[in-house]
């Protein structure tokens, strides 16, 4: 059989939607279809939580910062680290779990993410659009007492779903050349460097953005406005607070 990939070549991240709902059929056929990505062990370590109500979305609101896609998309998708239930059943089952650790937080971050991204490639194949919301690491504390996760639960990724209200001009990649090694690492030079993001820095968007931002280099809009080490440093903190309360930092 042949798979028309086509629709992964010309996606884009949609921030607008039209006022449509996602339909319930389609939503879980979307979660259905996420669901048989690959899982550690067949443990499927995660849990999804899924968001229409207006209320819970405005809760939610600032703890993505504000960005308007959680009040503006019909569904939101927190994806979650989840050891919680299967810790649950080991001792229902005589088993004791040893899942208390920072391998078993990576394991559940690993399957909550391959989900997830299931999940979004399923929308955008059928017409959807979706945004991921990196704010989740960020407040992931704050999100995990509006959303009730237990311990051994972790938010890892926010997903805004609904229908395309925009179609947005593609950002631009890097070459293939400079993401894939062959065979082993091969490291890059000084003039590697500047030929893989030469492209990048002459588009218009990015000359733009150097502009708005009072830099004169794109990888300062990154690392001094975009990405800041002290907002890492801080949030950083906070995540590693996060994986202890919820038990994922006994070993
Ligand atoms: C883990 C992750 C977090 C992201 N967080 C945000 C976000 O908080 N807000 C946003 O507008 N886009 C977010 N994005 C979308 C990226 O900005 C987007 O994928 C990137 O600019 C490339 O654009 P494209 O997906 O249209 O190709 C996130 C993407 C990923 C994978």
């Amino acid at each position: 059989m042949e798979y028309n990939t086509d629709f992964l070549l010309n996606r884009r991240t949609i921030r607008k939607y039209t006022p449509e709902d996602v339909g319930d059929d389609l939503l879980n056929d979307l979660i259905k279809a996420g669901c048989r990505a690959s899982t550690t062990g067949n443990m499927q370590v995660y849990s999804i939580i899924v968001t229409r109500d207006e209320s819970i979305k405005r809760e939610l609101s600032p703890l993505h910062f504000n960005q308007k896609m959680i009040t503006e998309a019909p569904v939101i998708l927190t994806f979650c680290a989840d050891f919680n239930r299967f810790n649950k059943w080991c001792v229902l089952n005589n088993a004791i779990p040893g899942y208390d650790n920072f391998l078993s937080f990576i394991t559940a971050a690993i399957d909550a993410i391959l989900v997830a991204q299931t999940i979004c490639v399923a929308a955008e194949s059928k017409g959807l659009g979706i945004c991921y919301l990196g704010t989740t690491t960020y407040m992931a504390h704050k999100i995990i007492e509006l959303l009730k996760l237990p311990k051994g639960v972790i938010p890892i990724t926010t997903v805004s779903l609904g229908w395309p209200a925009e179609q947005p001009d593609q950002p631009d990649r890097l070459t293939l050349e400079a993401v894939v090694h062959k065979e082993i690492y091969s490291d890059y030079s000084d003039s590697d460097i500047e030929r893989i993001y030469s492209e990048k820095e002459r588009r218009e968007d990015s000359r733009q953005f150097i502009k708005e931002n009072n830099k004169t280099t794109l990888a300062q809009v990154f690392t001094d406005v975009r990405y800041k080490k002290e907002d890492n440093v801080y949030f950083s903190k906070t995540l590693l607070q996060v994986l202890k309360d919820q038990g994922f930092m006994n070993q």
